[in-house]
């Protein structure tokens, strides 16, 4: 048996935080005088904050001085925190402990591998924190996904071989990036959007305990 790890991205995998993104955004979008869609929304998952930001002004059509961009992304945290002040354990997706009480019946160590700089943070208020052998995120990286920096720091964090390494994304970009580690990568969302993944599955609950034995072999 080759040595395995796995690696999971975190806002939309692990927890639903999407949501709380996009409340957040669509306010900071709505002030300055036009509309955010969730389907919109979609652009900016797996996206860094500041490129967020970028991308919003974009839709828009609005240019913002170097002062009023810090600004709005210091309004945009600080209101997305309060959604996540008030988050319990209740809000880990479906799925995602079971898969992770599996791993660790099997001795096969996870990281986490997110872009978010409250990766920590969320992960400790749904009190998961210290199932993690390694966290990669935000924080830690210079290149965004699809770059795959995130992952390959994850993999060399857990000392397993990149190529022997699983990741679970529901972003394109995450998608992308975990194929450019040489990974492989399991989609959680639509087949439609996630063209790229190695296999695809709504939600992480829909995995059969054969499909998880197949991937740590
Ligand atoms: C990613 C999310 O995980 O983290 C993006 O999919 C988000 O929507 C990005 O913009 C950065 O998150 P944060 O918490 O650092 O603003
Ligand atoms: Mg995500």
């Amino acid at each position: 048996m080759k040595e395995k790890a796995f690696i999971f991205d975190l806002d939309g995998v692990i927890v639903d935080t999407a949501k709380y993104h996009f409340l957040a955004w669509k306010n900071l979008a709505n002030e300055l005088g036009f509309d955010f869609t969730e389907t919109q929304n979609e652009l900016l998952k797996g996206v860094s904050r500041v490129k967020s930001l970028e991308i919003i002004l974009n839709i828009g059509g609005v240019t913002l001085s170097e002062e009023k961009t810090q600004a709005f992304l210091v309004k945009k945290n600080t209101e997305y925190l309060a959604f996540i002040n008030k988050m319990t354990a209740d809000e880990i997706l479906p799925g995602v402990l079971k898969v992770l009480a599996f791993l660790k019946n099997n001795n096969i160590p996870f990281a986490l591998g997110s872009a978010s700089k409250n990766a920590r943070f969320i992960l400790e208020q749904v009190g998961i924190i210290d199932l993690f052998d390694a966290i990669v995120d935000g924080n830690d990286v210079s290149k965004a996904k699809p770059d795959p920096e995130v992952f390959l720091l994850g993999a060399e964090k857990l000392n397993v071989a990149p190529a022997n390494c699983v990741v679970f994304e529901d972003a394109i970009a995450g998608v992308e990036a975990a194929n450019n580690a040489g990974m492989v990568s399991i989609g959680i969302g639509s087949e439609d959007v996630l063209t790229e993944a190695s296999s695809v599955f709504e939600s992480m609950d829909q995995m059969s305990d054969a499909f998880l034995n197949n991937l740590i072999k």
